[in-house]
């Protein structure tokens, strides 16, 4: 609660876009936090946080836990948040209890896991994985031109420590559940087994920009009437396709934008999703063929260009299984869960293996201010992710 002070909106979220001066605040709190709990902090090329807690053998490869700080616009105070100071709490426990793990625990804070400001999501992660090339990464645009590497540097986050390239025995990431299940079934945690798979695209409708009083009607070349038919039928062509796919317009933009204008460009995003890759990519090629036939019959022009693509991932049996052994070991109703939003754990399980936690979340929902848990929640979330951490980084003297 005291971090979600930091980028406070009025009804109860934050807006908190990654690498601003409320992204700086809540790292430089939560360095303090580790600092205080005896952790070692090491930021990387890509500005992500690493918090250190030393295991028995200095050989092995860190466990990591952790998540992200930065948020939606006018987003919530858990999406994010709750991972990484889960696993805070959880190091805090296990110094309060003397318990010393063989492997070392390092608890993560990502840059940029939402990829609205700079798009797309889970860059820092995926440059760790090898996903991007950090001069690509480095190089991304916000809407006003400011680079990520610009703005590392800007708030003091631009660190020396290569990106990736280590190993890392297994990594664990708690989060809401962002979707109804969990709460609709009472069930306390959710055991993730995969992640859907995602595209993201940017497009733009073009015809001709006029007056909006004299120029006749009939003769006009009109985007934002192109854009709504197109809107139209790529919401019902998902809709009866099957009950799984997803898509999403989040951004509008009218060019010149003028109210007396008829503007002569339209661009907008849009976000696929399915847990199945091939209908995945059925979708991307009805979504293509439809905007050019529906453009095309409207004298339009129409652009689309692909800027993301994450398949479905399923994560190591290992970890899934350590999820649910923790699940029964805190005495949890358990229940299997796909996620329907992206993770940085998507690129980890590209390094180690990798395991989520979900909780409920009030009413399922999320990238919104009104995102809500409950106290019992957070602490049930807390206990399952220690246990899957310490189930894999082993506790020093313990048999097995
Ligand atoms: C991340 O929040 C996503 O887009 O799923
Ligand atoms: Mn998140
Ligand atoms: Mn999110």
């Amino acid at each position: 609660m005291e971090m979600a002070e930091i980028g406070a909106t009025p009804a109860g979220g934050v807006h908190r876009l990654a690498l601003t001066d409320q992204d700086r605040s809540t790292r430089d709190l939560f360095a303090t936090w580790c600092e205080a709990a005896g952790l070692t902090i090491s930021v990387d090329r890509m500005g992500s946080m690493f918090a250190r807690r030393a295991g028995t053998d200095v050989d092995a490869p860190p466990v990591f836990a952790g998540s992200h700080l930065d948020s939606q616009p006018l987003g919530g105070r858990f999406d994010g948040p709750l991972g990484v100071l889960a696993a805070l709490e959880a190091v805090e426990t296990m110094n309060d209890q003397g318990i010393e793990t063989r492997h070392s625990v390092e608890v993560v804070n990502w840059t940029n896991e939402e990829g609205s400001r700079f798009a797309p999501a889970m860059i820092s992660s995926g440059v760790f994985a090898g996903v991007f090339e950090i001069d690509f990464a480095h190089a991304i645009e916000d809407a006003s031109g400011a680079t990520i590497v610009g703005e590392l540097e800007r708030i003091g986050y631009s660190g020396s420590e290569p990106v990736g390239g280590r190993p890392v025995r297994a990594s664990f990431e708690l989060h809401i559940e962002q979707g109804p299940l969990l709460e609709r079934s009472g069930t306390a945690v959710g055991v993730v087994t995969g992640v859907q798979g995602a595209r993201w695209y940017d497009v733009r409708i073009e015809g001709e920009v006029t007056h909006a009083g004299p120029f006749p009607m009939s003769e006009r070349k009109d985007p934002v009437r192109g854009t709504a038919r197109v809107l139209d039928r790529l919401f019902e062509l998902v809709r009866t396709l099957d009950d799984e796919g997803k898509f999403t317009v989040g951004e509008i933009h009218a060019s010149p934008g003028s109210r007396n204008t008829m503007p002569g460009q339209i661009d907008f995003t849009v976000d696929i999703r399915h847990p199945d890759d091939d209908a995945l990519t059925g979708l991307d090629e009805k979504f293509r063929a439809l905007v050019s036939a529906e453009t095309e019959a409207m004298g339009l022009s129409a652009q689309i260009d692909q800027i993301w693509h994450s398949p479905t991932t399923r994560f190591a049996e290992e970890c899934v299984d350590a999820v649910r052994a923790a699940a029964v070991t805190v005495g949890l109703s358990h229940m299997d869960v796909f996620s329907g939003a992206g993770h940085d754990s998507v690129y980890m399980q590209r390094v180690c293996p990798t395991g989520m936690i979900f909780v409920p979340c009030e009413g399922g929902l999320s990238h919104a201010e009104a995102e809500n848990i409950t106290q019992k929640d957070a602490e049930a979330g807390a206990n399952v992710l220690m246990h899957s951490v310490l189930g894999v980084a082993g506790v020093a003297g313990a048999a097995g």
